[in-house]
């Protein structure tokens, strides 16, 4: 047969045009609004706002009770909006093959390229890509992309989804053979300290030649960049072919991926013809084994790992649901800092920087995928496109994200309602079936409320994990229900709580509505709840309830807390005009709650001893003292004198004193033998005197995205925090740099997230410093009224 040897480029050009990738989310124009003239190639967008993607046009919005989200979707605007892009593309390219990438677009998005409709995609959170090739101009011709995006039909969710190209853009330019999209498959199916073997798999895509001879070469270089593997194939591509080339790889004494050391690899995808390199990839992955055991729980690399994960929905606060990688990887700093080693994506395919993150900060990632199937749960959500949409929605989510190390488990469903009738044993074995055609390698498990033999999609048969959501009393019972079974919590304890408030007494236990338990009435007029763990929802259990049986039993291989933060929208116990949640161990903005500290005390080896709450109140006050702590013992002084010691007994998660309020100074002094004494010392506040700012990082990327966040709390003259300090501040920034969101995580507030001022809530506020991108120093300024200004200098490199 003969076979076409192609050589498509230069020797010159081989090395540096390979394969494209531009960043392509500088230079949109956008208008709020709909207007079917505005894909044309001649429509005049001149009058258009010029910004930068990823971009969220809901937070910018004014909350209202009349926005059709509702407070559960945020009470923030929705509606329609058009996004145009121009470009220039030299001639050259017109031997290329040209694509443009999506990350994800709330929702309904319509791309049009120069005036053709290149298609649409309902789902909200789903990557996708189209190829432009056919329809470019190249030269001095203008090339137009225009975007519609649809959230109009409202309510569609039950938190806040944000509006508009909310993550990236890119512009991929490839030869005409070459590696297709999601087309690198690496698994690792034999591992052991001696030698790990990686298979991979990689499409190769002839799309312009009746037939094409390339070599394939696949390197593994490990996290210093030496190659330390490599396979050759050669293969014969029909035209307009797909072809899967599987490779197997050796890795001589594997450096294991593991939460605590979460080693990356790289795989090198080379695809040649005749000596020419005309096209290249890179997928990193990582090498571990794990397995879950119905009696023995989680295992990682052979060693039992507990999953202390947490729940949380994709928004970023003040920044709302635009995707900045600085802004996660915040949230995973913080997270991690407590101890947290996974996440749930819920209720939907996250943004592709989690996942990297993830990857590169050690996370157990539960890829959580729908939140409905059939069955509705908001009137427009995703149920409507279901039937068109899911095979398609779910093979792109696995083929997107199946390379991932971090990605251990995946989610099908979150309190589907096709659990509650036998369209729950239809529809499950299907969608496991998709996810098994793609990946095998990972459990599929469903979140259930709960899991019980009534529940079709938990007696399906079909689910690697049965995956609890609440009923932390069932855990116990777990195997008389499901001999055999394999545990996992997907979501528990919906814990309630307002940063910096707290109700006394801290001892009766609260759930809302009224019926499930002792009361919580009507709540606080102000919508604040207490702080000291004992709210929660009805279908939830407080921290402790649920943390007591979980670090109990080996086989309850863990759980994913709701939530790791608060977010917006779902602002259970209340309603309007409440916007946000109350869930979170850390607040909106990213302060963490005394609960934290619970977790930080029984997850980390760090010695913790948080006492709480502050020491304010009325002279004679009853006040509950509590502290949250991995030593042994706590002695409590109030002004010198002590009001006795504390032991941690086997059971307890934290100490409590009762006492009667006398301003001054409350000292706490941890101790465990053999370690030195830890103290905490918090002394009752006088007036607000001063400001104090403090940047999370004081030097920061000159990228266009990187972000410093600067918490400002007001204290009195003695540096104290003033516990119930609401002083209005205002920023000044002076520099290349702007405020891309103030917060001060108030589920209440109706201030605009994008301001340059904010009240403190509870004492602090936080500002956000989003560099541009010329280097040099930033300065800002954070003053109110009658207090002494803070000034922190940020420096942009
Ligand atoms: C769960 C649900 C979550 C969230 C949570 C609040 O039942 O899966 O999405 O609504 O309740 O407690």
């Amino acid at each position: 047969m003969l076979v076409l040897l192609i050589s498509i480029l230069s020797c010159k050009d081989q090395q540096k045009e390979v394969r494209i990738s531009e960043n392509f989310n500088e230079g949109w124009y956008f208008r709020l609004g709909d207007d079917a003239k505005a894909s044309g190639l001649d429509f005049d967008d001149s009058g258009w706002r010029m910004l930068n993607l990823p971009h969220d046009w809901s937070i910018e919005g004014s909350f209202s009770e009349k926005n059709p989200a509702t407070a559960g979707g945020g009470a923030l605007p929705g509606g329609i909006g058009w996004y145009r892009k121009t470009f220039f593309l030299p001639g050259k390219d017109s031997l290329k093959n040209v694509f443009i990438e999506f990350d994800g677009i709330y929702r309904c998005s319509e791309v049009y390229i120069n005036g053709h409709l290149l298609g649409m995609r309902p789902n909200g959170y789903i990557s996708f890509r189209y190829e432009l090739t056919p329809y470019l101009h190249y030269g001095d011709s203008k090339n137009i992309v225009a975007v519609r995006v649809d959230n109009s039909q409202q309510p569609n969710s039950r938190w806040y989804s944000g509006s508009g190209i909310y993550r990236k853009v890119r512009l991929i330019k490839t030869g005409r053979v070459f590696v297709d999209h999601w087309g690198t498959f690496i698994t690792t199916p034999e591992i052991d300290t001696a030698s790990a073997t990686v298979v991979v798999v990689s499409s190769i895509k002839n799309s312009g030649y009746p037939e094409a001879r390339v070599e394939v070469t696949t390197s593994v270089r490990n996290a210093a960049g030496e190659t330390i593997s490599s396979g050759h194939s050669e293969v014969t591509l029909a035209g307009n072919s797909v072809h899967e080339i599987r490779q197997e790889l050796r890795v001589p004494s594997p450096v294991l991926w593991s939460v605590d050391n979460p080693y990356l690899y790289k795989a090198v995808t080379t695809i040649k013809s005749k000596n020419n390199i005309i096209d290249k990839t890179e997928t990193p992955f990582g090498i571990r084994s794990f397995y879950f055991d119905s009696r023995e729980g989680f295992f990682l690399n052979g060693k039992r790992v507990k999953i202390n994960g947490v729940c949380n929905h994709h928004d970023l606060g003040c920044l709302g649901a635009a995707v900045n990688e600085r802004a996660i990887e915040r949230q995973l700093e913080i997270l991690k800092g407590m101890g947290c080693n996974g996440i749930r994506t819920s209720h939907n395919p996250p943004a592709p920087e989690l996942l990297d993150l993830c990857d590169r900060m050690g996370f157990i990632v539960m890829n959580d995928i729908f939140d409905m199937w059939e069955k509705k749960k908001s009137p427009y959500d995703y149920a409507l496109y279901w039937k068109e949409w899911h095979e398609r929605d779910l093979q792109d989510l696995i083929r997107r994200d199946r390379n991932h190390p971090s990605v251990f488990i995946w989610s099908i469903g979150n309190e589907i309602l096709e659990q509650w009738d036998t369209s729950g044993y239809r529809v499950t074995p299907a969608l496991v079936k998709i996810v098994k055609d793609l990946d095998t390698t990972r459990p599929v498990t469903a979140a259930c409320n709960p899991p019980s033999p009534w529940n079709h999609v938990a007696t399906s048969g079909v689910l690697d994990l049965q995956g609890y959501n609440y009923a932390h009393k069932e855990y116990e019972k777990f195997h008389e229900t499901f001999p055999g079974q394999k545990f996992i919590a997907t979501e528990t304890v919906s814990g309630l709580m307002t940063r910096g408030y707290y109700d006394m007494p801290s001892d009766s236990i609260r759930r809302w509505p009224t019926a499930w338990d002792k009361p919580f009435t009507t709540g606080n007029p102000d919508h604040t709840v207490s702080s000291y763990d004992n709210v929660s929802a009805p279908w939830g259990s407080t921290h402790e309830e649920t943390w007591k049986v979980m670090k109990k039993h080996n086989y309850l291989s863990g759980q994913y807390i709701w939530t790791g933060f608060d977010y917006l929208g779902e602002p259970t116990p209340y309603g309007w005009p409440s916007r946000s949640s109350y869930f979170g161990i850390i607040d909106l903005a990213g302060f963490p709650k005394d609960i934290y500290y619970l977790y930080k005390s029984e997850w980390t080896d760090e010695p913790v001893l948080h006492i709480f709450p502050h020491w304010n109140w009325e002279e004679n006050q009853l006040i509950d003292v509590l502290a949250y702590t991995n030593f042994e013992e706590v002695e409590l002084f109030l002004n010198g004198s002590s009001l006795g010691t504390k032991k941690k007994g086997p059971e307890d998660l934290h100490l409590t004193w009762r006492l009667n309020f006398k301003p001054g100074t409350l000292r706490a002094v941890g101790r465990s033998g053999g370690q030195p004494n830890l103290e905490k010392v918090i002394h009752t506040a006088s007036q607000p005197a001063r400001l104090t700012a403090r940047p999370d990082r004081s030097s920061i990327k000159a990228d266009g995205m990187d972000l410093s966040f600067v918490t400002v709390e007001v204290t009195d003259k003695d540096g104290n925090l003033v516990p119930y300090a609401d002083n209005l501040v205002k920023f000044s920034i002076e520099g290349e740099a702007f405020i891309a969101g103030v917060d001060n995580g108030d589920p209440v507030s109706h201030e605009s997230f994008k301001a340059d001022n904010r009240k403190a809530f509870y004492g602090k506020c936080l500002v956000v410093v989003q560099s541009k991108k010329s280097r040099g120093k930033v300065v800002l300024t954070a003053s109110a009224e009658g207090l002494e200004p803070a000034v922190v200098t940020v420096t942009l490199e």
